[in-house]
């Protein structure tokens, strides 16, 4: 047997690595929940973070076993890896769990697909394998995602000494939609993940669902746990790099773009379909529309960064995203106001930024998983923010109450809330910024990576 005692596997792992000029490589160390989750357990802990090279420079990272201690990077052959993540994962599996299929045209589950599947089973078992040799006797293994349905049940037959559990940190689809898929796929995917001692997932709705998919597909949970673990904001984290000179320089630039003595409305996305920036963007045209005396007065400050573009529908996105805000720009601008400031190249320091300054963030996804944004915005706030939030997302099970609330297919109820969110007083804004902060750091990145372990290993 191996000799890591705790081991987390995902689609992405905790570092990227980019080819330099003079040929040397670059590691680049990603943020996010668990990067800081798995280092609160400590250097020393005999941990592995399982995961797969992405890029050129991952791969050559792996040809030159030059990677850091602590990751083991799958050099997956690229055609495999691409059916499994854009193929499956991407256009499949998160299409169902978001319910973005267009019915009428998608999806189609054809030969097509069935090839693309087989690749996905190739790709599970990689991970499945390197866990297998790399777990110590009776090792927690941490398995992350949608793109890893299938290891659990693959490392179970491997490894029965093992203690397994995934994390989804989707949504779960509920059976009406989550049947689309061939009954022998959905099958195979629940049978997979049953593989698992412990399943989590990021709120009770998603629980509920992939239970109630279980008992009419599957026959039940068996000896599987569900549990649920809803991932908070890293508050030391970001009050403290929220502050750093960068942060400072952006926050000026940021002012000088938007002009004095504006309001804002911010949003920070991925380019993601789930996230609706879309309707975002229609809905603060309709309040322009609807309430002139806005204009000039209040500035959408839109980052949408690039993501997954090797999706046709993400780069048509992508596309409509621009086209709308210029749209927008064109047909209210003036000399001294820009009424969407739209940035797409990605700049954590930037997003920061425009959460210190935001009066109003905007987070109306049609689903999410959980959405960290929600919970990130009213931590750094530098003068209390108000949070407009889709009743959609996974966070608004914890801040609803003091959120203003949206039906993200609503544009005209969007508008309407934007509205209240900029005339709500001070002194409240203040007030509901502060228990939503209070709500969004209750359970840290450290303490939801520790709660799994110990319930796993318990
Ligand atoms: C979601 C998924 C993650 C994924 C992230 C970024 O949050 O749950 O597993 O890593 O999106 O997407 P990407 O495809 O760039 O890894």
């Amino acid at each position: 047997y191996g000799a890591a005692q705790v081991l987390v596997a995902s689609n992405r792992g905790p570092v990227s690595y980019e080819v330099l000029e003079d040929g040397s490589l670059h590691a680049r160390r990603g943020g996010g929940g668990l990067v800081s989750g798995l280092s609160a357990i400590g250097p020393d802990a005999g941990a592995l973070w399982v995961c797969s090279a992405l890029g050129d420079g991952d791969r050559e990272a792996v040809r030159r076993g030059a990677g850091e201690s602590g990751v083991r990077m799958l050099d997956i052959p690229a055609d495999v890896h691409a059916d499994a993540y854009n193929g499956i994962a991407n256009s499949v599996l998160w299409f169902v769990h978001h319910m973005l299929y267009q019915t009428p045209l998608e999806p189609v589950f054809d030969a097509e697909f069935r090839r693309q599947w087989a690749s996905y089973e190739t790709y599970n078992r990689a991970f499945a394998e390197a866990l297998a040799e790399e777990a110590a006797e009776g090792a927690a293994v941490l398995v992350q995602d949608y793109h890893l349905t299938l290891v659990p049940g693959m490392l179970r037959e491997l490894r029965p000494d093992v203690r397994i559990s995934h994390f989804s940190h989707t949504p779960w689809a509920p059976p009406e939609y989550f049947r689309m898929l061939p009954d022998d796929i959905a099958a195979r995917v629940l049978r997979g993940m049953l593989g698992a001692d412990r399943l989590g997932f990021l709120t009770h709705r998603w629980a509920e669902a992939f239970t109630a998919c279980c008992e009419q597909f599957a026959g039940g949970l068996g000896d599987t746990a569900v549990g649920v673990h809803g991932l908070g904001a890293d508050a030391d984290f970001l009050r403290r790099r929220s502050h750093e000179s960068d942060v400072d320089e952006r926050l000026t630039a940021l002012r000088a773009e938007i002009g004095e003595g504006r309001r804002t409305i911010v949003r920070v996305d991925r380019t993601e379909l789930s996230k609706n920036i879309v309707r975002g963007l229609l809905a603060y045209r309709r309040l322009l529309d609807d309430r002139p005396e806005w204009r000039e007065r209040v500035v959408h400050v839109a980052f949408a960064y690039p993501s997954r573009q090797d999706l046709a529908v993400y780069r048509d996105y992508t596309a409509e995203v621009r086209r709308l805000a210029g749209e927008i720009n064109e047909r209210y601008g003036t000399p001294g106001w820009t009424p969407v400031v739209l940035h797409v190249k990605d700049d954590f320091a930037r997003s920061l930024a425009a959460y210190r300054l935001a009066d109003v963030a905007l987070v109306n996804p049609i689903r999410d998983g959980m959405n960290l944004v929600a919970k990130e915005v009213p931590v750094v706030s530098d003068e209390g923010c108000v949070l407009v939030l889709s009743r959609e997302a996974g966070a608004y099970e914890e801040l609803g109450e003091d959120a203003v609330g949206v039906n993200p297919y609503d544009v005209v109820g969007t508008a309407d809330a934007l509205h209240r969110a900029l005339t709500l007083p001070p002194g409240e804004r203040m007030e509901r910024t502060k228990r939503l902060a209070a709500a969004a750091t209750a359970l840290p990145p450290a303490q939801w990576f520790l709660d799994q372990l110990t319930a796993l290993t318990g």
